[in-house]
């Protein structure tokens, strides 16, 4: 891990313009810090998508077109609290759909934490936890044939560019079977007097958690970036449909990595480019699953229409 962590903070920081991977976001502050982030009230994400998993639980189901007494296999990729699925879950539980859950995430803490809390909270279900790799382990369940349904929540598939989440979804159809289905949670473009503040907010959360980068590159890798001399940069346009993070230099500085045995320069105004969360609409995500193995199957909204999860399901061949 480290090797890979110095390895690509050390790309990023020679690259011009300079760069930082939003995946190292999530130590433990950033984890933290993310989880404060959802419950800000300018972060209409979570509560949009929650708005469809507690009242649009009935159309979620239909979707999955499934019949009550056929076992199927429900996988979570990247789980986290389970706040969402615990509609969809004590629904289909109600319903006496027979299916088993699998909760896949890397931390083993945040999947213990939600096994209990399932356990207590619907006693009836059968939860097996998957800690590891989204792939290794969709690779290993392709084996029971059973019919399943893959959610990914919480547009986190945003933080990929086009190219890369196109190959993510391919791989993911690569590891399905015909009719399998995957739901997908994606934030949709619109008015940047919307979207900004959620990467912005007034307590200046979201400014601490792109800075919290820097701060673990000072602890993990003996740096010596001086916090007070970078801001948080937020940017978007509703016409790109893109939110970037970017973090500032407010001053001409030289910034020394101990682990990776380098300075590097940064003059006043200049970006580090921290973070893509990318908004969709119907043109964008067509073209994303056009290369894979799935068709849009439904669509479902919140009622303010901020956010989508989009049903796909798994065809039979590759069509061009
Ligand atoms: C977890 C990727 C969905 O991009 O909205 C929140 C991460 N970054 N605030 C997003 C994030 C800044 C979030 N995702």
């Amino acid at each position: 891990m480290t090797e890979i962590f110095k390895k690509e903070i050390k790309e990023g920081l020679e690259a011009s313009p300079k760069t930082l991977p939003s995946k190292y976001f999530y130590d433990k502050t950033g984890d933290a810090l993310f989880v404060e982030i959802m419950n800000l009230p300018e972060y209409y994400l979570t509560r949009s998508e929650l708005d469809i998993f507690k009242n649009k639980t009935q159309q979620l189901i239909d979707s999955f077109n499934l019949k009550t007494d056929t076992y199927f296999e429900l996988i979570e990729l990247g789980a986290g609290d389970g706040l969402k699925t615990k509609e969809l879950l004590k629904e289909l539980d109600a319903q006496n759909f027979k299916f088993d859950f699998f909760p896949i995430d890397i931390s083993k803490n945040a999947l213990d934490l939600l096994e209990k809390d399932l356990k207590k909270e619907i006693p009836n279900l059968s939860v097996k936890t998957q800690q590891g790799d989204y792939f290794e382990i969709l690779h290993s369940l392709k084996k029971s044939k059973n019919p399943k349904i893959v959610l990914f929540l919480g547009s986190n598939i945003g933080n990929m560019t086009d190219v890369q989440a196109s190959k993510f979804i391919y791989n993911l159809s690569e590891n399905l079977q015909e009719d399998d289905k995957l739901l997908l949670g994606v934030d949709l473009i619109k008015p940047k007097e919307i979207v900004l503040p959620a990467y912005n907010d007034s307590k200046g959360i979201t400014a601490k958690f792109n800075l919290n980068l820097l701060h673990r590159i000072n602890r993990e890798l003996r740096g010596n970036f001086n916090l007070n001399n970078f801001k948080h940069l937020p940017e978007y346009t509703d016409k790109e449909g893109i939110a970037k993070s970017f973090i500032i230099s407010t001053t001409n500085q030289t910034v020394e990595i101990k682990a990776i045995n380098k300075s590097f320069n940064f003059s006043e105004g200049e970006k580090i480019h921290t973070e893509i969360s990318r908004k969709y609409n119907n043109i964008i995500i067509q073209e994303i699953i056009s290369n894979t193995n799935f068709i849009i199957d439904t669509k479902i909204m919140d009622s303010k229409k901020y956010f989508a999860d989009y049903i796909f399901t798994r065809t039979s061949k590759f069509k061009h």
